[in-house]
């Protein structure tokens, strides 16, 4: 049993809850203050890493569509 959980939100964010600590790439921690946080994966988010909504606006997908697929038709 694990006390924190990822979930891939489709055409959206990764969503991060439980007990986990963010930390940059130097190995900083970033301040969450909350149990749950929105991490963009995007790319488009002007408050990264975290999601601001963006990727609504700019029509992110996650998953390529059927006509996107090589060999599917
Ligand atoms: S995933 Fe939401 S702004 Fe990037």
């Amino acid at each position: 049993m694990t006390n924190s959980e990822i979930v891939t939100c489709a055409n959206g964010p990764l969503l991060i809850r439980g007990d986990f600590e963010l930390v940059d790439s130097s190995g900083e921690t970033i301040d969450c203050r909350r149990r749950t946080v929105a991490l963009c994966r995007c790319g488009a988010s002007n408050i990264k890493p975290f999601c601001d909504g963006t990727h609504k606006l700019m029509g992110f997908r996650t998953e390529p569509t059927i006509e996107e697929t090589p060999g599917e038709n």
